[in-house]
């Protein structure tokens, strides 16, 4: 009989996490989450795996390097996926220290204890379209990198570290340069989910307006649960190597308020503030992605597209806050 294949989740409380506790529990796979320990409660996302006692928790800060040897010693995966970070751009301008800390080096601790060890053990590293900064799209796996945040120039670090651990000591170590996706488990203070939120709550009639920032930026929008089987499909490729996965078409801030307003029959302009406290530093105008390579390799195409994620996402919050 074939053994169960364990894997090791990290951020398994956050949206990506969740989702792929979700697809390994699907798939067979006996799967162990790390989750920082909170006197409250922190894992409403897979509170359903957990009444079920469909997956193992491991209390642990991925800023604690012996705590992760020790769970990566105790757990014994075969697997690692390694999506916890401050995940949050806008909070790196104020928290840079603290993001490159847990963004960055998160990525080095876990590596290092692969190495020391079990060098057989798989790593996945969430990388991010936000290494390309403003270059030019669509972006590709060959596009430089010119981070426009701590929170990039964190992910620079840790998507280096990842392929040198693999080129110096012959790890299965892939980064996934994956663009912006989101789901009805999106972190609210995403701007897709503030939006979602923030529209429900105002038809519901708990809110009279919606605060935001740059309505310009365009951004490349996925849907969550499709890009983590892209994750499982690139750990299984026959080599080590990075992809982009993304859905090619991008989107503005202001197109999002259209379709997502429109759904409800309701004018965005009657209630969105643009404000200067939500802008940032600097910002990403343009993210399309260009993912030629993995609909080649790993056979991934992405089919939630703009509209139908926007109904997605309204549809859940309006359920939520409604009658
Ligand atoms: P998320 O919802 O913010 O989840 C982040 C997870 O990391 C949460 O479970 C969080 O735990 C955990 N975490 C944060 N700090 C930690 C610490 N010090 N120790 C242990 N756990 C910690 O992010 P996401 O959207 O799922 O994204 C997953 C990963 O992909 C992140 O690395 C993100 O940077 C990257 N990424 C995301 C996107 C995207 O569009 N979603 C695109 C590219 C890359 P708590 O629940 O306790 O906060
Ligand atoms: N969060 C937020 N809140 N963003 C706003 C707001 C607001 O009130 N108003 C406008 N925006 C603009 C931001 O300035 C940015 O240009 C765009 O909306 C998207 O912001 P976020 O949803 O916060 O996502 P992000 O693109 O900065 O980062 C996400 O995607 C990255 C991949 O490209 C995060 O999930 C990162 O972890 C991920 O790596």
């Amino acid at each position: 009989m074939e053994l169960k294949k364990r894997a090791l989740i990290t951020g398994i409380s956050g949206q990506d996490g969740s989702y792929m506790a979700d697809f390994l529990v699907g798939k067979g796979y006996d799967v162990h989450g790390l989750v920082r320990w909170s006197a409250n409660n922190n894992t409403s996302r897979i509170a359903h795996l957990l009444t079920k006692n469909a997956i193992t928790i491991h209390h642990g800060d991925v800023n604690d390097s012996a705590r992760i040897e020790a769970v990566v010693a105790t757990v014994r995966p075969d697997e690692i996926y390694h999506f916890a970070a401050q995940s949050h751009v806008g909070v790196s301008f104020s928290q840079p220290e603290y993001t490159l800390q847990v963004t960055g080096l998160s990525t080095l601790r876990l590596l290092e204890a692969i190495r020391k060890m079990d060098s057989r053990i798989k790593f996945y590293q969430a990388s991010s379209s936000e290494l390309f900064g403003n270059m030019p799209p669509p972006q590709n796996e060959s596009t430089p990198f010119r981070p426009e945040s701590p929170y990039g120039v964190a992910k620079v670090a840790a998507h280096h570290s990842t392929r040198l651990y693999r080129d110096a000591y012959g790890i299965f170590a892939v980064n996934g340069i994956l663009f912006n996706h989101e789901s009805e488990r999106r972190g609210e203070e995403f701007v897709t989910r503030k939006i979602t939120v923030g529209l429900a709550r105002i038809k519901a009639g708990l809110a009279n307006e919606l605060v935001l920032g740059n309505l310009d930026a365009r951004r490349d929008w996925g849907y969550a649960p499709e890009y983590v089987e892209a994750v499982w499909r690139m750990m299984h490729y026959e080599r080590p190597e990075d992809f982009v996965i993304a859905t090619g078409e991008s989107h503005s801030v202001q197109e999002f308020l259209e379709q997502a307003f429109g759904q409800v029959g309701l004018n965005w302009r009657n209630h969105v503030r643009a404000d200067p406290s939500e802008l940032r530093p600097r910002d990403i105008n343009t993210l399309v992605g260009d993912t030629s390579k993995a609909r080649l390799l790993l056979g991934w195409e992405p089919r939630v597209k703009f509209p139908e994620l926007v109904r997605i996402m309204v549809s859940s919050d309006l359920k939520r806050f409604g009658p």
